[in-house]
């Protein structure tokens, strides 16, 4: 089994280093490859995502992520922005399917903003289409107005579209996945979120998504508009059990999703093409404020390695394993800043990684 493990900039390389001692106290047959991307991969090889960096993605079975990105990059170009490695490497794999787990830890009810009775329990998988949408739609650009209600000015544009397969196929990903969870004790709903009052692309999504939930009448299904399910995630969140959605919106509620278990720092997540093959990255971002300090909680990075050996490895026992490992050094009471409360045993990066690894 090949991975590309790929640590990025800021926290990256501390959190990849915490998931890759875990993943070697498995005593699986690994064989580990290490490259640079991102900033680091600027810095390197005046790329973000250089070609040699592609070439030990391509011929690994799996890629473990850390982190994009710093300020320093913000006046670089666009194409040679940090974040253009996680898009480029989207692009480049075909990981249409991004699944976010939003999962409140009981140990860690009370980190939330929301009233616990609210959060206690909750459990959501947002399933966030990523390879289509305004994120890659052509045309886009800058050009001088022609017409609108200042022509002759400065204007710039960006292209919402979306295909007929393209949704079809990122339905069923979350049609299974309820279908799945129900298996496993969820309620088996499926909430579709879109803008249709007012896009066209939203109309096409509902449409497409209505035909595919025909093939499961098991699983329960709705509509919701993204404004409205931006509101009920944080009025009542326990509705929600998977969340399919577009590219942009799965964006922005996936984040207010992981915020509502008070830990973005434990969320893991999972991005797959049609072959199997994912890249695997917690779902926060690189953290140059607290980078090398040795605080970053590394639990999300270990949880998404345990996501990567049951998605693309074929591994489940040891995922599950390494998912008992983590709720083990929350019950024990070890947490980083991030997570920390009164009573609890304040750890940094290195010693929560060892606690998961002797948990193991
Ligand atoms: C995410 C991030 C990325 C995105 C950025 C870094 C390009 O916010 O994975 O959610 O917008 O998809
Ligand atoms: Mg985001």
């Amino acid at each position: 089994m090949r991975i590309a493990v790929l640590p990025g900039d800021g926290i990256g390389t501390e959190i990849v280093d915490a998931a890759v001692d875990v993943l070697q106290a498995l005593g699986l047959p690994l064989e580990l490859e290490t490259a640079p991307v991102g900033g680091a991969a600027y810095e390197s090889c005046g790329h973000p995502l250089p070609d040699s960096t592609l070439r030990v993605v391509d011929a690994a079975d799996a890629v473990l992520f850390g982190a994009v990105g710093d300020w320093k990059y913000d006046t670089l170009e666009r194409s040679l922005r940090p974040e253009q490695a996680i898009l480029g490497l989207r692009k480049h794999l075909g990981l249409f399917a991004n699944f976010r787990p939003a999962l409140c830890y009981p140990e860690l009810v009370g980190a939330s903003t929301l009233r616990p009775d609210l959060v206690s329990g909750l459990d959501i998988l947002i399933v966030r289409e990523l390879t289509g949408d305004v994120y890659f739609g052509q045309p886009r650009g800058r050009r001088t107005a022609t017409d609108g209600p200042f022509p002759g000015t400065a204007e710039a544009f960006d292209t919402m579209r979306y295909s007929r397969p393209e949704i079809e196929r990122i339905a069923r990903v979350a049609f299974d996945a309820a279908r799945k969870r129900k298996q496993a004790g969820s309620a088996g709903k499926v909430t579709s979120v879109d803008k249709a009052n007012v896009l066209e692309t939203s109309g096409l999504w509902r449409e497409v998504v209505t035909d595919i939930a025909a093939g499961y009448p098991d699983i329960a299904f709705e509509h919701m508009y993204v404004d409205n399910a931006a509101m009920q995630l944080v009025r009542n969140p326990r509705h929600f059990d998977v969340i399919v959605t577009g590219n942009l919106f799965g964006d922005i509620l996936s984040d207010e999703a992981a915020m509502l278990t008070g830990s973005i720092g434990m969320l893991a997540s999972a991005s797959m093409n049609d072959a199997g093959k994912g890249l695997f990255e917690p779902s926060h971002g690189s953290a140059p404020d607290i980078a090398g300090k040795n605080v970053a909680n590394p639990l999300a990075t270990i949880l998404s390695a345990a996501m990567m050996l049951r998605f693309s490895l074929g591994q489940p026992a040891a995922a599950s394993a390494i998912e008992a490992a983590v709720k083990n050094v929350l019950a024990q009471g070890l947490r980083t800043a991030d997570i920390h409360s009164n009573g609890c045993t304040l750890v940094g990066t290195r010693e929560m990684g060892a606690a998961v690894v002797r948990a193991l």
